[in-house]
């Protein structure tokens, strides 16, 4: 609704995970070689988890972006599935003709796997990437481990890449899965961003979305630090309630006493981030 007063394309601070807006911290780039390097180096297993709002789906779009022809992917944005609904998801996601008969769990995985080996006969790679994977029952976990055992003597068929906040870890340590735990061979955890990346997220943001004239101040990035404690999600949260004030001012300078009025009309992030308000 400001979008017009500040001279901006569209709303920069939605909180969409639209890969292009990503910005690369230090952070988020690790996090993405980490996921090139599992999937080209055919290591199987890659594991990332990272605090709420952190940018894991938008880096699993922009991840999916950066990745050329030769590999295929299945994409499983929803983790309530079970065992079942899984393999045939992944094979819907590769293209897989329904089939006709019984469901069959040996079936699907005979479809997946003839489909895998042919895919690695024409010298390609597959990626199954599942978002939100703390969701995910043991059974359901229990059968990814079967998938990953698709292979030729020498190579994974199919790389898996588990995404999902940090209780992902917790589960993945349970005695029960024990077996798939010891298969993860890239693991990274994704924080929150730096004092020092607030305000170069911000410009970032702001750039893509057609620059305007909006301009926060120095001392208004250290009060977006303070409140939302480098988590993208809330900086978005933030910005976008303070450049709607800012507009119901006619003001197009964003200082720190804009920004507080902001999150208090938020509820008051800063209540949370547990830190002083000096
Ligand atoms: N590196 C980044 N560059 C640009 N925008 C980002 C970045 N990281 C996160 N965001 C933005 O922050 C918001 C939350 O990101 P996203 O949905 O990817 O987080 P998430 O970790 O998947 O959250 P959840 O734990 O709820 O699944 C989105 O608006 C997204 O565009
Ligand atoms: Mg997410």
């Amino acid at each position: 609704m400001y979008e017009a007063f500040f001279g901006l394309r569209e709303n920069p601070f939605t909180l969409s995970p639209d890969p292009k807006y990503l910005y690369l911290s230090d952070r988020h780039r690790e996090a993405l070689n980490y996921l090139v390097y599992g999937i080209q180096e055919r290591k199987g297993f890659v594991v990332v988890t990272g605090d709420i709002g952190a940018g894991k789906t938008t880096l699993c779009r922009a991840l999916l972006s950066s990745l050329n022809g030769s590999v295929e992917t299945a994409l499983i944005f929803n983790s309530f599935l079970s065992e079942i609904e899984l393999l045939e998801t992944i094979n819907q996601e590769f293209g897989l003709p329904p089939g006709t008969g019984e469901r069959s769990r040996k079936r699907l995985l005979d479809a997946l796997n003839a489909y895998l080996l042919a895919n690695y006969g024409e010298g390609k790679n597959a990626v199954l990437l599942i978002d939100e994977s703390q969701n995910l029952s043991h059974g359901v976990l229990e059968q990814i481990r079967m998938i990953s055992n698709l292979e030729t003597v020498r190579e994974k068929l199919i790389q898996i890449v588990l995404i999902g906040q940090p209780e992902l870890q917790d589960v993945l340590a349970m005695p029960a899965l024990r077996q798939l735990n010891e298969r993860i061979t890239v693991r990274y955890h994704l924080g929150p961003l730096e004092r020092a990346d607030v305000g170069r997220y911000i410009e970032h943001r702001l750039a893509v979305a057609g620059r305007g004239r909006a301009a926060f101040t120095p001392w208004s990035y250290r009060t977006i630090y303070r409140y939302s404690q480098g988590v993208p999600r809330r900086i978005n949260a933030i910005c976008d309630r303070a450049l709607l004030i800012a507009y119901t001012r006619e003001k197009v300078r964003i200082g720190a006493g804009l920004v507080r009025r902001a999150v208090r009309d938020l509820g008051g992030y800063g209540e949370t981030g547990g830190v002083s308000r000096k």
